[in-house]
């Protein structure tokens, strides 16, 4: 909806409109009816001049943006210094860093000669969207997000459940870019660059049923096919009546034109999921033969359906419940690796954003010192490899094993906590001794109690 003050009014809006000789009295009405509502829902009126103010906003994402295109002009990275960045954050997933930096490097040179020369633009050019797969919380989202850091783009992460075919239920496609434009504090120019990370983007397949769901599985994927290429979207939902009325406002009162529609052209997509299913076809359709390079059917052998999945093909795919013309958008496809209880111990110790240095943040924040010797550190490993939810599952041993210490220590004066594979082994007692008592605080909690015994055996992988 958009307001055009000098259209000519239509009967029933004459009275409406013969109440408001001017645009300022309309804005003054409007900041009377909305009042600290209409703030809260970021639709302000603001007492001094509101020209002045979206002036100044207008002027402060010009000059973000100019400085992003310059930054963008210069775009000289090597896929080897993208691989070098993300190693200092993820552990493994070789093959998914090396062919990410690949589709990066050349997806923001393709940006930059368009930028230098408009010719360049209207060559053909098939983007390079990413399609990774694998396990739970094994840095699929981590990877992008550090990538979008590295670069500078705006980026936004999005579940392909929340959307359907028509957006009554549900979000509409289109509102994957708004949310984008969102990320980029609302400039729109700045958007067009950007990144978004679809998750969960095997939950959109249809199952052979044809039921339910599945059905507007297929409509989102048609709907996200355009996406993903090229299409013009509306910066602003019809039904957001804020963000409408703040442009008209704006544009009304002589502020700068904004950008109406945001063309998906240059936006880098890249979805993601864990594909339970895909290794069944994959195994099917290549039998119990060997597939390729000695790679031998055993149930011993490591990360088996990493193999499989690195064979996956777009017929597999399609079997899956993809439609051929929307995986064909995804052309670039790599699968990530499972983690093991040694991968897990290495995120601890070397990952720069490692939990661990998360926990010695916590504590530092009472003034408390906490470390845990290596002992301790590969008993957490193992225990979190059990859990099968990738490095989320360090977090999980983590909080258990030292929440009645977050909680107690605090009020003490001790001044430092060690973790060590004794302290493991009874951590309530370990903390009573820390403390200096006889028996254990009162608040233990029975999580708390015996973290070693929800030890299963550690299945080689
Ligand atoms: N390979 C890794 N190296 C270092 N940290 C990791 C790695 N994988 C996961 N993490 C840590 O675990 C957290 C969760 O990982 P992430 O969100 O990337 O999982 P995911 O693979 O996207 O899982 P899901 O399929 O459930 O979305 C990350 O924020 C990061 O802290
Ligand atoms: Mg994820």
């Amino acid at each position: 909806m958009f307001f055009d003050f000098d259209r000519k009014p239509s009967d029933s809006e004459d009275k409406w409109k013969s109440s408001f000789s001017s645009f300022e009295e309309l804005k003054k009405h409007l900041g009377d009816v909305f009042g600290s509502a209409g703030s809260k829902l970021g639709f302000v009126f603001p007492a001094g001049n509101v020209e002045e103010k979206e002036a100044e906003g207008d002027n402060a994402k010009e000059k973000e943006f100019a400085e992003f295109i310059k930054k963008i002009k210069g775009f000289n990275m090597k896929p080897r210094e993208i691989r070098d960045f993300l190693d200092r954050f993820v552990i493994k997933q070789s093959e998914a860093k090396k062919v990410l930096s690949v589709a990066i490097c050349d997806h923001y040179n393709h940006v930059r000669r368009c930028l230098l020369d408009e010719e360049s633009s209207q060559i053909e050019y098939n983007k390079q969207n990413v399609l990774l797969l694998g396990p739970t919380g094994v840095g699929k989202t981590y990877l992008i997000k550090n990538i979008a850091k590295l670069i500078g783009v705006p980026f936004v992460k999005v579940d392909a459940t929340k959307f359907s075919e028509t957006g009554y239920v549900g979000n509409d496609v289109d509102d994957m870019i708004r949310d984008l434009i969102k990320a980029a504090n609302g400039n729109v120019k700045l958007a067009q660059y950007g990144i978004v990370f679809i998750d969960e983007i095997d939950k959109i397949a249809m199952s052979s049923s044809f039921e339910g769901r599945d059905i507007s599985g297929r409509g989102v994927q048609i709907n996200l096919l355009k996406l993903m290429e090229e299409s013009e979207v509306n910066a602003y939902a019809q039904s957001d009546m804020i963000s409408q009325l703040r442009v008209a406002m704006s544009f009304a009162s002589g502020g700068m034109e904004q950008k109406q529609s945001i063309n998906t052209k240059h936006i880098l997509f890249i979805a993601s999921g864990a594909f339970d299913r895909l290794v069944d076809i994959v195994k099917t359709r290549v039998g119990n033969k060997s597939i390729g390079f000695n790679f031998k059917l055993s149930p011993n052998d490591k990360d088996e359906a990493y193999e499989y999945l690195k064979k996956v093909s777009t017929t597999d795919f399609i079997k899956y419940g993809f439609e051929p013309e929307f995986i064909g958008r995804l052309p670039v496809r790599v699968a990530c690796e499972a983690l093991n209880a040694e991968d897990l111990k290495n995120i601890l110790v070397s990952s720069e954003g490692s939990i661990l240095k998360q926990y010695v943040e916590d504590f530092a924040g009472y003034k408390i010192k906490f470390n845990a010797d290596d002992g301790a550190l590969t008993e957490i490993a193992k225990l979190a490899a059990d859990e099968k939810t990738g490095a989320r599952g360090l977090l999980t041993i983590l909080e258990k094993l030292l929440r009645d210490s977050k909680f107690e220590l605090p009020s003490t004066n001790i001044k430092s906590i060690r973790v060590t594979k004794n302290f493991m082994a009874d951590p309530a007692k370990a903390l009573s001794n820390l403390m200096g008592k006889e028996s254990r605080p009162k608040t233990m909690t029975p999580a708390a109690n015996g973290v070693k015994k929800t030890t299963k055996k550690t299945k080689k992988t």
